[in-house]
């Protein structure tokens, strides 16, 4: 005869272990790498303000300034060392923020095959759009302005080291002017709605900041485009020259 067999424990109910592909494969992680590199690239554009704005202490202070960029850490790092490895941290951040965005788009898609064309367009479906746009706009941006100012390739008069100069050049022809004023207020749009779905998603939407989020975001958003408005202006009426 066959013994019996004991008893077995009760099993719980099958919870998945959440795993790092898991959660980069969700919704909410593609949310959240979106936030986080989004909050990187944020603190470039701020520190970059903060930088070009030097160029109203005139050209020795702005092109050291930038020298200064070039030879941080010496002498225990070399030369551009730290400044390659910003830019290596900064193009990651690009690259996942832009895969993260896709990824999120296809999702949302996805999740609504009759389209939207039949419903009224919501507050979220518009700002979805615009950063959208708003985030192709600022790539080919980024483009022109890195052929511009870092390469020269389109700069009327390049001078390597001269940041000021090129700068200058650059500006004094209104129509790029025009461009790189359109191009910062799309990148002040970009940030507002940005700053305030990555406060969302990372859950500083509660209160007091729930409150506030709103708010925070716009005038951080427009401080930053004035900022940045103020440098082709300030070429254009001669105060910068
Ligand atoms: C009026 C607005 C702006 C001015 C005057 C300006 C000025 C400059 C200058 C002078 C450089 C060359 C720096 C050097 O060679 O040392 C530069 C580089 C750069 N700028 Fe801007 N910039 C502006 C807006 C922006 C914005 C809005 C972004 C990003 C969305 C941006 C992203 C970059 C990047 C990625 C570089 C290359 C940095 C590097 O690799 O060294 N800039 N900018």
């Amino acid at each position: 005869m066959t013994p019996p067999t004991p008893p077995t424990a009760p099993t719980s109910p099958t919870v998945a272990t959440p795993t790092r592909s898991g959660f980069v494969r969700s919704l909410v992680g593609k949310k959240v790498i979106m936030a986080v590199t989004g909050v990187i690239l944020f603190l470039f554009v701020v520190g970059h303000l903060a930088g070009n704005l030097k160029v109203f202490e005139g050209p020795a202070d702005f092109n050291a300034y930038a020298e200064g960029l070039r030879t941080v850490g010496a002498p225990f790092l070399a030369r551009g060392q730290l400044l390659w490895a910003v830019r290596a941290v900064l193009l990651v951040s690009v690259l996942l923020h832009i895969w993260a965005a896709i990824a999120v788009t296809r999702a949302s898609w996805a999740a609504r095959p009759i389209g939207y064309h039949a419903l009224t367009r919501t507050e979220t479906t518009y700002a979805a759009r615009t950063m959208r746009w708003g985030g192709v706009i600022i790539f080919l941006y980024v483009i022109y302005h890195l052929l511009d100012l870092t390469f020269g390739a389109v700069n009327p008069s390049f001078v390597p080291g001269d940041v000021y100069h090129n700068l200058v050049a650059s500006f004094e022809r209104w129509p790029v002017s025009a461009v790189y004023i359109a191009a910062v207020i799309v990148v002040g749009l970009h940030i507002d709605h940005g700053l305030w779905s990555a406060f969302q998603t990372l859950g500083l939407n509660r209160p007091p900041t729930f409150r506030w989020r709103r708010g925070i975001a716009a005038a951080i958003a427009v401080l930053i485009t004035a900022g940045y408005v103020a440098i082709p202006v300030a070429v254009l009426t001669g105060t910068v020259r």
